[in-house]
């Protein structure tokens, strides 16, 4: 069984239900995404103690903008008060702020608090979060193959293995794969979040909805994670052999 040390690990959860919380409360959705806030302020803070080293929130999808644009614009307003109310604990917590996803389309007092946060924080040592917002997987897969397409020498365009290693570089250099991901609100599907990064992540559905999740659901999921057998491809480690039976092994 691999090394359960959980000294560095890379956790991603896709905050799911928020809206269906709200809504068997009789809510209307957005409160659901405010209530979210907290959960994300617990795991911000528990994420450290159980060993986790870099901790990626999938905020907003790309896909996200087909939303009703009175929920896309309350989701910005409430990323952007979090960012401001944050900073300064997140600083303080030695977190360091990082913003994967497009920014072009982002609106700009958002992007500004982005920008803001992320130099604030840029000491940060003791976690690294990464919040996804305007965040397509495919699209930094095929943004990481542009750049490595847009660059000499021209071997790398028709070499796999230099097209792999670019693209690994590309997502994976400053974060890491992903070891555990985690959805919560009972769907099981992965939703165009960190594809490449999660080739050989171990997976956890909760039913539990996003608003709920508290520290308690994430230590079960860590539990759950260091109960599974993690072979990357290869088989199970042999067990160790006493001297007689290795005598006698021919074969
Ligand atoms: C998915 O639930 C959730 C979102 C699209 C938004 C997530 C945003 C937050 C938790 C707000 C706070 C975030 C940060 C980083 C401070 P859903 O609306 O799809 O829920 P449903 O499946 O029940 O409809």
């Amino acid at each position: 069984m691999q090394s359960k040390s959980n000294s560095r690990l890379h956790v991603a959860i896709i905050m799911d239900g928020n809206g269906r919380w709200a809504t068997q409360r009789g809510l209307p959705r957005v409160a659901g995404h405010r209530a979210g806030v907290a959960a994300v302020r617990r795991v911000v803070e528990h994420a450290p103690p159980l060993g986790i080293r870099v901790l990626t929130l999938y905020a907003f999808s790309s896909d996200n903008w087909a939303r009703p644009a009175s929920e896309v614009q309350s989701i910005f307003w409430i990323i952007r008060a979090f960012l401001r109310l944050e900073c300064e604990r997140l600083r303080q917590q030695g977190a360091r702020l990082e913003v994967i996803g497009r920014r072009d389309r982002i609106p700009a007092p958002l992007l500004r608090e982005i920008e803001r946060t992320e130099s604030a924080t840029a000491a940060g040592r003791s976690l690294h979060l990464r919040i996804a917002i305007d965040y397509s997987a495919q699209m930094s897969i095929a943004a990481a193959v542009a750049t490595a397409a847009a660059q000499p020498p021209r071997e790398q365009l028709i070499s796999p293995d230099h097209m792999r290693a670019f693209i690994a570089h590309a997502l994976t250099a400053d974060s890491g794969n992903v070891d555990l991901l985690i959805r919560t609100g009972g769907e099981q599907r992965l939703s165009d979040f960190l594809l490449w990064e999660t080739a050989y992540a171990e997976l956890v559905f909760t039913h539990r909805m996003w608003p709920d999740f508290d520290e308690s659901d994430l230590a079960s999921a860590l539990g759950d994670f260091n109960h599974r057998e993690r072979r990357f491809g290869a088989i199970p480690a042999a067990p160790v052999q006493s001297e007689s039976s290795n005598t006698d092994s021919a074969q």
